[in-house]
């Protein structure tokens, strides 16, 4: 934690009531009716998610109690016993529904494929005989590396349907973060693609899979879905062709019943260390938050074409295009590719193609379009949007406006929603025909939810003031643990302020009641979106051969929310230069992924640091931002080093 002064800067005050054509067939359509349930939620919560629990899952055995709490381990619904996939298919199946589209998928190149609730529970029900073939059991973990493409739900819901526990790896990444995920999760099987298709090229996917298993001892089989069909090596006996594989197997397998604390998946996500932290979800709780979140905050409707935006990498993905989704049995939306490929009207022409009826994207990508340009959405026919949503990041009143006009025509609620990857689902949204919304608040707490902002030393303060964000009460879809490090889970999340959940999100509650998240006040960065840990890009740069000692700080950016700025001082003898900061690019991109390459590298012969030896990253954080240093510098061992880092880098 490095300020608990937070300055809060919006002065945003406008407030937007929900249309009243869409607020007239909400689900919820008043404000005192969400407020009535929300307080429902939190006065008698056992009372509360019991109910749910029985009215919106189909269980094999039912629980008889919902909430067990000991700090900082929660169970839901303990000694109930279900399964996610006959949750998300069987039970559409049975109640008629089988020749409803679930995914309505886009390649980039410009392929359509519409697959009903039957073919999906066909093609899972093929993929987990396959894995039961290969000798999966009940807790295996199994590695996913692949795009946006319908088998990469397949092979999710395969896992669900067998109790394996998956972890899905952005395609994004690059050999070294495969390489420890799968060994951190010791995981027994990989399900990736040749290749993705992006921005006009083939992206290979398995080339990076079959490096990082060079240094991966548990994985024993590989199964490659042909997406591109470019050329691939191929380890016999290993690996497994997709399509072949499959063919053989039947379309009926009987879903393992899990008890509802069994671990659905681990998704790493990037912290204060250098390690990924291991992200682990379960059953029950998860899929009945993300199922009556997805409902309640997207409105969704029989005859939705919903659109979620993000990767199913990362914990949207998860959570808002898979299992919420699928669990209400809705008509979900997935395009593989750029969305500037062939031109930067992409998402328009597949809202108009396909009707798409609710739209979820992330800030940086609102931020892109309106650099676009107007007339890219305007040449489109976005009349069917119904509702728009945002997540990822603090989204600023402008680009708020922006989306409500010109994409939403002035006609569609806006649904600003706070969560992270630890939270499993929504935590502070507007319930769109309900809430009257202000450009960059997320708004209410969901249900359950009962969200604090305090000082550094856990005491409430005022309303109107920035403080730290935490929540107080166990909520069904939290994290249970660090997969293999619950000593860390305790550490980060639960120690800081005893019994409490720490966010690690600056926040501020208004005077109204909205709350406006502020984003990270610990050295976790946020670009496009992406949540980046410096201290994971400062393990990898140390890690070159040039490389005697590394910072990285973020830097404010217009585009990405944040960029990334690296000082560098080389080993003895080298010579900085724009050559070298291409080397040490290129060895990010080639260990982490593209995505975390800094944008800007400076170089020094030392670093500024306390004459304790401590870097004063503060400083380097202003560095970066071309901001005035000012302050006292006598605490610095070699203050000299500051005038060669003021230097534009590479
Ligand atoms: O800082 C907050 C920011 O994203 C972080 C969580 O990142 P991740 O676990 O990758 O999950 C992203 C998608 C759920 C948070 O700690 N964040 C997310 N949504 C918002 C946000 N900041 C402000 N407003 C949001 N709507």
């Amino acid at each position: 934690m490095t300020s608990t002064t937070i300055r809060s800067v919006s002065q945003e005050s406008r407030i937007f009531e929900p249309p009243e054509e869409f607020r007239a067939a909400a689900h919820l359509s008043s404000f005192d009716e969400y407020t009535r349930i929300y307080e429902e939620s939190i006065t008698d919560p056992e009372g509360f998610w019991m109910a749910r629990a029985l009215e919106e899952l189909v269980w094999a055995k039912p629980p008889t109690r919902a909430i067990e709490w000991e700090p900082p381990h929660a169970k839901f619904f303990a000694d109930g016993e279900l399964n996610v996939s006959v949750n998300c298919l069987d039970r559409h199946l049975e109640a008629g529904k089988g020749s409803k589209t679930a995914i309505v998928f886009e390649g980039e190149p410009g392929d359509i494929r519409k697959i009903t609730y039957q073919e999906l529970a066909d093609e899972v029900n093929r993929a987990a005989n396959l894995l039961k073939r290969l000798g999966a059991k009940k807790g295996d973990r199994v590695g996913i590396y692949m795009g946006m493409v319908p088998e990469a739900a397949i092979a999710m819901l395969a896992c669900a349907r067998l109790g394996l526990i998956h972890t899905v790896i952005f395609g994004g990444f690059a050999v070294e973060s495969i390489r420890d995920r799968l060994n951190d999760a010791s995981a027994r099987f990989v399900f990736t693609q040749d290749g993705l298709h992006r921005r006009g090229k083939a992206v290979p996917l398995k080339a990076q899979v079959d490096k990082a298993l060079e240094q991966v001892a548990s994985v024993e089989k590989v199964i490659v879905f042909k997406r591109t069909g470019q050329e691939v090596d191929w380890v016999d006996g290993r690996d497994l062709d997709w399509a072949e594989a499959m063919t053989g197997e039947s379309t009926d397998c009987a879903p393992e019943i899990v008890d509802a604390e069994h671990p659905l998946f681990i998704l790493y996500t990037s912290g204060t260390t250098g390690k990924p932290k291991g992200v682990l979800h379960t059953t029950g709780g998860y899929l009945l938050s993300v199922k009556l979140s997805a409902r309640y905050v997207f409105d969704l409707k029989d005859d939705d074409l919903y659109w979620c935006t993000a990767d199913i990498g990362w914990v949207t993905g998860h959570s808002y295009v898979v299992y919420g989704m699928f669990a209400n049995a809705a008509t979900v939306m997935m395009y593989e590719g750029a969305p500037n490929h062939p031109n930067e009207a992409r998402f328009w022409e597949i809202i108009e193609r396909h009707r798409v009826t609710i739209f979820y994207t992330a800030p940086t990508a609102i931020r892109a379009f309106i650099r676009w340009g107007d007339q890219h959405p305007k040449a489109h026919d976005l009349s069917s949007l119904r509702l728009l949503g945002s997540v990822g990041e603090p989204i600023n009143p402008e680009a708020w406006v922006w989306y409500y006009e010109t994409i939403g025509n002035g006609r569609c609620p806006i649904v600003d929603t706070w969560w992270q990857t630890e939270t499993g689902s929504i935590m502070l949204s507007p319930i769109p025909g309900a809430t009257p919304v202000k450009p960059g608040a997320c708004s209410h707490p969901f249900f359950g939810v009962v969200p604090k902002i305090v000082n550094e030393s856990g005491e409430e303060v005022p309303d109107g003031t920035g403080g730290l964000l935490v929540i107080e009460k166990p909520w069904p879809s939290m994290l249970r643990t660090l997969w293999g490090d619950d000593q860390r889970f305790r550490e980060t999340y639960f120690d800081i302020f005893p019994g409490k959940y720490f966010t690690g999100d600056g926040a501020r509650r208004d005077e109204d009641g909205f709350y406006w998240v502020m984003g990270r006040i610990d050295d976790v960065l946020n670009i496009s979106g992406h949540r980046l840990g410096t201290a994971e890009i400062e393990s990898c740069l140390v890690g070159h051969p040039y490389v005697a000692e590394a910072a990285a700080v973020g830097r404010p950016d217009e585009l990405k929310g944040q960029s990334l700025v690296a000082f560098i001082t080389l080993k003895e003898g080298l010579e900085a230069g724009a050559e070298v900061a291409a080397k040490l690019a290129d060895h990010v991109s080639q260990e982490i992924g593209r995505f975390a390459c800094p944008e800007e590298i400076r170089f020094a012969h030392a670093l500024p640091k306390t004459r304790s030896g401590k870097i004063v990253r503060r400083l380097l954080t202003k560095l970066a931002a071309g901001e005035e240093l000012g302050g006292d510098m006598s605490t610095l061992e070699d203050p000299s080093v500051l005038d060669e880092l003021k230097k534009k880098g590479y």
